[in-house]
C-alpha cells in the first residue's frame, strides 16, 4: 500500500529517494514525503498527490544530504493532505518516521502523550508514534524505537531518522514488509526491492518484529529483546527492465501481453507430459501426507480468490477432495472446521496481503498444512507457509492484476494434477490435461495478436455505464474475474454471475444500453449458456460473446464476437479473462482513466 525508502551513503539522497518513490508509486500514490539531514538538519518535503509534486517542492526548496528516508502514502488515518503526508516529525522536531501499516492504539497513545504537552499537526497515527520515540528518547535511536514500539499495537514497517544521530537510519518491521539493500559503502531500507534495484540486487530481508540499524559503515539487525540476529544477503532474480513499462503505454498493458511469457514460467520444468502429472518440489509433503488430506480450504482477496473459485472445480474434478473457497478476510473471524489432514492453499500474489496472511496463521494455528500459491519471492506468505508453488510470473507492477491470475490458475492445474494422478485421475487424461497446458502460451499469443479487435469493440461501448459478464461452470469465476476488472479501472459498474441465475434478479437490468459479456466456449455447459444469450437477446441487451469454434446456432445473437483457441474445459477461463483483461484495458484508457494508478486503490493491501 504505502512504500518506504531510505538511503544511507555518499551520494546526495534526493535523487535516490525520489527515484526509489517513484519504482514505489504503483503501492499508494495519494501523497509523498522525504526527511534528509542536512548538514546535521532534519529537513522535510511533503506533497499531496503524485511525486511529481514532490519534485515539484523540492524545486522550489531543495534540500541535500547523504541520509535519508522517503514516504509514498495510501491513506488510512486522515485524507490525502500535504499535512498529513509521511515523513511525520516529533513534537520537538528531532525525529521523522515514515510509516506503513495501522497503529491501533494511537488514540490512546496520542492522549497521553498530549497530556505531556506534544502537540500535534496531522490526523495521522505516525504522528503519535514519532513523539512516542521523543519521548522514549535517552540517547540511543534504536533503543528509542525499541522501546515505543513495544507501547504500540498494530502493524508497522517504519524507517527511523533524527537529528541527535545524524548517522544513522532505524528500519522495524511488524505485519508490513521491509529489506535492506547492501551496496559498496551504501546501504537502503525499502518495503520492496523495486525501489533500489537501480542501485542493488542484494538484499536483507527483516522478519516480523525485527529492526534494522544502518550507518554509513554498515547494518546489523536485531530482535525486540535487541538480540543480533544473522540473516545471510539474498540476490534478487529479476533486473530493472523486469519493472520498466517496456515501450508498452501502461505497465498493466506489458503485463497482459508478458503472459505467454510468465505462463511458461510457471510451467517450466514442472510438466511431465509422458506421466501425465507434474512435478512440484516446493510442496514438502510426503507421498502419504498427500494422501492423508481428506479436506481442502482455498483463501485469498480479489482476483486471486477468483483462481481459488477455478482452483476449487479443478481439484474436486481430478483428485476427489472436497473444496471450500474462503474470502481470506471472512475465514480469519470465523470459527472454520480445519483438521492435520486440512490442506489450507493460500493464493496472493504479494503475499503480503494482510487478510491473506493472517488467515493462513489461523489455519495453522487450527493444524492444517498451509501451501503458499505466491508470486513475490521472499514474501510474508512465502516464508511462512509450510511448502509452496512459485508462480515466476514476474514483477507486477499495474494495480489490476492480470498476469498474476493465469499463472495462479496454471499453479493450481499443477497441483490439481498431482493430487488427481495419485488418486484416481487416469494416465490418459492426465495427459490430456498436461498438453493443454504445455499448448497454453501459444494459445494465449494468438488472443493477443487479435488485441486490435477487442480495442474496436471496446470503443464501442467506452460510454456504457453498467456491464453484466456472465459464464457458467469453469468461467463463472472468469465472468466474476473479467468483471473487476472492468470496474476498478474503468471505474464502470460491473457485476459476474454464473449465466443461469440471471433470470432469478438480474434480468430485471437488460435493455438496449445494457451489454452483457458471455464466456461461452465449447465446453460442458455451452448448450445451456446459449438459452441465458437468448434471454438477454430477446430483451434487447447487447452481447459480446466470447466462443472458440464456429457455432451456427449462436448466429444472429452476438452483437460482438471474440474468438478464443479450444482447449480442456477446465483452462478455459485462462484464455477466457485474456480478452477480458484487454476489454477492460482499452475502455478504461478510452475513457481516460489511469489504469496503472486506479483511483483509491493500490497493489498489496497490506492493512486489515
Ligand atoms: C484486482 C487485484 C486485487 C488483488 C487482491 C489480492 O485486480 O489486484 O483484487 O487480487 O488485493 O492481492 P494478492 O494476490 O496480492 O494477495
Amino acid at each position: 500500500m504505502c512504500g518506504i525508502v531510505g538511503y544511507i551513503g555518499p551520494k546526495n539522497v534526493v535523487p535516490i529517494l525520489i527515484g526509489g518513490l517513484k519504482r514505489l508509486e504503483y503501492r499508494g500514490y495519494d501523497s509523498a514525503g522525504v526527511a534528509v539531514l542536512d548538514r546535521g538538519e532534519l529537513r522535510t518535503r511533503r506533497a499531496a498527490g503524485k511525486i511529481a509534486m514532490l519534485e515539484a517542492a523540492l524545486g522550489a526548496d531543495p534540500v541535500v544530504g547523504h541520509i535519508g528516508i522517503g514516504h509514498t502514502r495510501w491513506a488510512t488515518h486522515g485524507p490525502p493532505t500535504d499535512r498529513n503526508a509521511h515523513p511525520h516529525l516529533s513534537t520537538d522536531g528531532t525525529i521523522a518516521v515514515v510509516h506503513n501499516g495501522i497503529i491501533e492504539n494511537y488514540g490512546t497513545l496520542k492522549t497521553q502523550l498530549a497530556a505531556k504537552g506534544h502537540r500535534f499537526s496531522s490526523d495521522t497515527d505516525t504522528e503519535v508514534l514519532a513523539c512516542l520515540i521523543q519521548e522514549c528518547y535517552e540517547g540511543s535511536l534504536e533503543d528509542a524505537v525499541v522501546a515505543a514500539l513495544r507501547l504500540v499495537e498494530g502493524t508497522y514497517g517504519i524507517a527511523v531518522v533524527s537529528s541527535r544521530e545524524p548517522q544513522k537510519i532505524v528500519g522495524a518491521r511488524q505485519g508490513s514488509p521491509l529489506l535492506v539493500g547492501v551496496s559498496d559503502g551504501q546501504y537502503f531500507l525499502a518495503s520492496d526491492a523495486s525501489a533500489i534495484l537501480a542501485h542493488t540486487r542484494d538484499v536483507v530481508y527483516l522478519s516480523e518484529g525485527e529492526i534494522a540499524v544502518l550507518t554509513s559503515g554498515g547494518y546489523r539487525l536485531m530482535d525486540i529483546d535487541a538480540a543480533p540476529v544473522r540473516r545471510s544477503v539474498e540476490t534478487i532474480a529479476w533486473d530493472l527492465e523486469a519493472i520498466e513499462r517496456g515501450g508498452y503505454d501502461h505497465f498493466m498493458l506489458k503485463e497482459i501481453f508478458e503472459q505467454p511469457t510468465t505462463v511458461a514460467n510457471t510451467l517450466r520444468g514442472r510438466l511431465r507430459l509422458e506421466e501425465g502429472t507434474s512435478k512440484l518440489g516446493g510442496l514438502n509433503l510426503s507421498h502419504e501426507q498427500l494422501m492423508e488430506i481428506d479436506q481442502v480450504i482455498i483463501t485469498a482477496c480479489g482476483t486471486s480468490w477468483h483462481s481459488g473459485l477455478i482452483g476449487e472445480l479443478m481439484i474436486e474434478d481430478m483428485a476427489r477432495i472436497p473444496v471450500e473457497v474462503e474470502y481470506a478476510s471472512e475465514f480469519r473471524y470465523r470459527n472454520p472446521i480445519v483438521t492435520d489432514r486440512t490442506l489450507c492453499i493460500v493464493i496472493s500474489q504479494s503475499g503480503e496481503t494482510a487478510d491473506t496472511l493472517a488467515a493462513m496463521r489461523e489455519a495453522k494455528r487450527r493444524g492444517a498444512r498451509t501451501l503458499g500459491l505466491v508470486n513475490v519471492v521472499g514474501s510474508t506468505i512465502a516464508r511462512e507457509d509450510d511448502g509452496g508453488i512459485y508462480l515466476h510470473a514476474g514483477p507486477e507492477i499495474g494495480v489490476a492484476s492480470t498476469k498474476a491470475f493465469s499463472s495462479q490458475v496454471v499453479a493450481l492445474t499443477l497441483l490439481a494434477l498431482k493430487l488427481g494422478r495419485k488418486r484416481n485421475l487416469s494416465v490418459a487424461r492426465g495427459r490430456e490435461i498436461a498438453q493443454a497446458l504445455d499448448a497454453l502460451p501459444a494459445q494465449i499469443q494468438t488472443i493477443l495478436d487479435a488485441a486490435p479487435a477487442i480495442e474496436a469493440i471496446a470503443a464501442a461501448y467506452q460510454d456504457a455505464t453498467n456491464f453484466l459478464y456472465l459464464g457458467r461452470g469453469y468461467n463463472f469465476p472468469a465472468a466474476l474475474e473479467g468483471a473487476l476488472k472492468l470496474k476498478e479501472i474503468s471505474y464502470i459498474h460491473a457485476e459476474g454471475y454464473p449465466a443461469a441465475e440471471m433470470k432469478h434478479g438480474p434480468i430485471a437490468l437488460i435493455d438496449e444500453k445494457m451489454p452483457v459479456v458471455f464466456l461461452a466456449p465449447h465446453d460442458a455447459v455451452f448448450d445451456k449458456i446459449v438459452s441465458n444469450i437468448q434471454e438477454v437477446r430477446a430483451r434487447g441487451g447487447r452481447t459480446i460473446v466470447i466462443t472458440s469454434r464456429d457455432e451456427p446456432v449462436l448466429a444472429g445473437l452476438m452483437d460482438h464476437e471474440i474468438r478464443i483457441p479450444e482447449t480442456v474445459d477446465l483452462l478455459s477461463p485462462v484464455l477466457a479473462s485474456i480478452p477480458l483483461q484487454l476489454l477492460a484495458y482499452y475502455i478504461a484508457v478510452k475513457r481516460g482513466a489511469n489504469v496503472d494508478q486506479p483511483r483509491n486503490l493500490a497493489k498489496s493491501v497490506t492493512v486489515e
